[in-house]
């Protein structure tokens, strides 16, 4: 469990927090290129943070992300017109550039009033189709060099969707790996011939330990694979940055970044090392099974009224996930579709920000217990931030590759011996198929 105050701490990223800090020390991914085509006129809608921003493509083919609300009466800039160089709002004409300077006041002959008006607007890049926002202030580390990041387009695939809950929750969900085999546990799950799959269901109780790295820690699973031992190891990276491993299918790993307090932007980012992504896989994103779920491009509107454009998962919590209660009765645990609706089944229900003081934790939540401290730590003061601003400077930190293998050895220290020492090398390690 918590105290109030750290859940609060850990889960708050409004101005002047902690959270707000730590989120703004490093890129985050605010949405595809696919969003903004070139030549695009429609600006996409975004909340990062608390704070409502548009994004456009100006005529020069830059994305720029600018604060949502013109400085000069607060209309919306999404119904603005996108111009070569910049946007003009819709209202009495005033033009943005993508650094937010203001660049015409159609109705006013005072050249100096308009140099003085500047719209907040954050640095922007854009590597691997997605666009990166940095919302600090000062010097931008370099983009994190995710394994997937310099990969050709083939081999990989970003999707984003609506999560209903503060981050945190969303964030736990990956590293919780005793939860898998019972609430994933499904007819699809029993059937599939993939290897992790099969030993995880036919160990539900591996033996789990944490290796704890510099920015963040492995958590691995070791289960018995009948003679040997199958393990199993998931990167964790600070703040919520985790690196999946997988045999015979994509790598996955996802990225939970704060909408608010309130509402989450869940990231998946999956990929294979060589060939391209296989058609199973591509045929699982179209059904929903997994990652992501089945969703719906649209404008929809958060419980604070603000209006994003993103994807909206079809099973939510207004339509109880559209569960099965027959499907109950047979393997599954849910009734519940995919993977992905499956969690957010628990997670959204717990609340939007959960009371973590009423907790009854177990040694299955090492993981978690580990990971909020981690956090925490980073959180506690200026200088703790500022060590993790140096920490993620030139973004090799986060090139930790994920394990999938089976082995002789039951033994942590031999296994441990056997892992790549180098963030990076790790995208050698062969899958077993
Ligand atoms: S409100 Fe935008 S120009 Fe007046
Ligand atoms: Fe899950």
């Amino acid at each position: 469990m918590l105290t109030k105050e750290n859940n609060e701490r850990l889960c708050r990223v409004g101005p002047g927090t902690p959270g707000s800090e730590l989120f703004r020390s490093i890129w985050l991914p605010a949405l595809l290129s696919s969003q903004l085509p070139q030549g695009g006129r429609t600006p996409v809608r975004l909340r990062l943070l608390g704070e409502d921003l548009v994004a456009f493509r100006d005529g020069s083919g830059q994305v720029g992300i600018t604060g949502a609300h013109c400085l000069h009466r607060g209309a919306p800039l999404f119904f603005g017109k996108v111009e070569d160089d910049g946007i003009r709002c819709a209202y009495h004409g005033w033009k943005y550039g993508k650094d937010g300077q203001c660049l015409e006041m159609p109705s006013e002959n005072n050249a100096s009033l308009c140099q003085k008006m500047r719209l907040q607007a954050y640095k922007v890049r854009e590597k691997a189709d997605i666009v990166w926002i940095f919302m600090g202030k000062g010097e931008a580390p370099e983009l994190p060099k995710f394994p997937w990041i310099g990969l050709p387009a083939p081999q990989r695939l970003a999707t984003v969707w609506l999560q209903e809950t503060n981050w945190v929750q969303g964030a736990e969900g990956e590293i919780d790996s005793s939860h898998v085999s019972t609430l994933h546990k499904s007819d699809q799950g029993i059937k599939a011939d993939r290897v992790h799959r099969t030993w995880t269901f036919k160990d539900p109780k591996p033996q789990l330990s944490i290796e704890e790295t510099e920015i963040g820690f492995m958590s691995i699973a070791r289960r018995r694979a009948d003679e040997r031992f199958y393990w199993r190891v998931t990167q964790w990276m600070a703040p919520m940055f985790s690196v999946i491993p997988s045999a015979a299918w994509p790598i996955g790993g996802r990225a939970w970044i704060p909408i608010d307090d309130e509402n989450t932007y869940c990231w998946d980012f999956s990929y294979v090392l060589e060939g391209g992504l296989p058609d199973a896989f591509m045929e699982s994103v179209d059904q929903g099974r997994s990652f992501p779920p089945e969703y719906r491009y649209e404008a929809i509107q958060l419980n604070n009224g603000s209006i994003i454009d993103t994807w909206a998962p079809l099973r939510h919590r207004r339509n109880d996930y559209l569960v099965n209660r027959e499907a109950q009765s047979g393997t599954s645990t849910t009734g519940i579709h995919g993977v992905n609706d499956q969690d957010r089944a628990m997670q959204e229900g717990m609340g939007r920000i959960v009371d973590r003081t009423k907790e009854k934790l177990v040694s299955a939540d090492l993981s978690i217990v580990t990971a909020r401290r981690k956090i925490l730590d980073i959180m506690s003061s200026e200088a703790s931030i500022q060590k993790y601003r140096e920490l993620v400077k030139d973004g090799t930190v986060f090139s930790m590759g994920p394990v999938d293998t089976v082995e002789d050895t039951s033994e942590l220290s031999e296994f441990l011996k056997s892992l790549p020492q180098q963030p990076g090398e790790s995208d050698q390690l062969p899958a077993i198929a």
